[in-house]
């Protein structure tokens, strides 16, 4: 894995935006993958400025994000709602991008639809945070041997993530939705770059789990020590336990 050690977050999310926009230019078959959440905000906030400013154009770059509650898209705290709110209104990326639907009848058929969609989008950077439990996309731990194979499914957020996310629901945990529409490590593993992005001492554990740990469904964000091209963008906070 390559590690960049950064000073603090904004310092992440214009490291983060140099990758991106250069595989943005390079690339015209690019397909990006996004992540919610706090961390990725100043990275999409940069990518507007780059839009703005002339130098990216979304309109041949698809996206596809990573997850989606199980939740009406038009609450305010919906991974939609934040995409529009971050990205998407912003940028002409029209109507070109991909997330699940967290408001179907059958979730279950949803999955199958989004698989359909994450096999249809190759050539995938994906941006990627984790979770203070060591979790990517909403691939919770889980002690099930099988977890590293899995597609899109329907998850249980764990008690932590419940507790981590209320921050978004006015701190109140019986408003944060308990399930949720993610892509699978195996489709996250499927990805061709993986940028992975951790701020704050409260990720240091998890972050020095995934890099160092045992390759365990206990530590999710250990899987990505089986990915060949995978950039951690970590300011200095949440590589405090990183031996280097
Ligand atoms: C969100 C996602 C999650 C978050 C993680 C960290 O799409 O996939 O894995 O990346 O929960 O969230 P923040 O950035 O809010 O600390």
């Amino acid at each position: 894995m390559n590690v960049i050690k950064v000073p603090n977050y904004y310092a992440l999310s214009e490291a983060a935006a140099c990758i991106v926009a250069s595989q943005m230019l390079e690339n015209p078959k690019l397909t990006l993958g996004l992540a919610t959440g706090s961390t990725p905000a100043g990275l999409y906030k940069e990518l507007v400025r780059l839009y703005n400013n002339g130098v990216l154009d979304f309109s041949n770059t698809p996206t596809v994000n990573l997850d989606e509650y199980v939740i009406n898209p038009e609450h305010p705290q919906s991974y939609i709602s934040f995409m529009k709110d971050h990205l998407f209104s912003h940028v002409n990326l029209e109507s070109n991008y991909h997330i699940p639907n967290g408001a179907a009848t059958d979730l279950n058929a949803e999955c199958e639809r989004y698989n359909g969609v994450v096999k249809n989008l190759p050539n995938r950077l994906q941006i990627l945070g984790i979770g203070s439990n060591g979790h990517i996309g909403f691939n919770e731990p889980s002690t099930d041997p099988d977890s590293f194979g899995y597609y899109t499914s329907l998850v249980h957020l764990a008690d932590s993530t419940i507790k981590d996310n209320a921050r978004f629901f006015d701190g109140n945990e019986d408003e944060v939705p308990t399930a949720a529409i993610s892509m699978g490590i195996k489709q996250i593993l499927d990805s061709d770059q993986i940028i992975l992005l951790a701020t704050g001492e409260h990720k240091s554990k998890a972050i020095y789990d995934a890099l160092y740990g045992k390759i365990t469904p206990t530590c999710p964000a250990s899987v990505l020590q089986l990915h060949k091209n995978v950039t951690l963008i970590v300011d200095t906070a949440a590589a405090s336990k990183l031996p280097y």
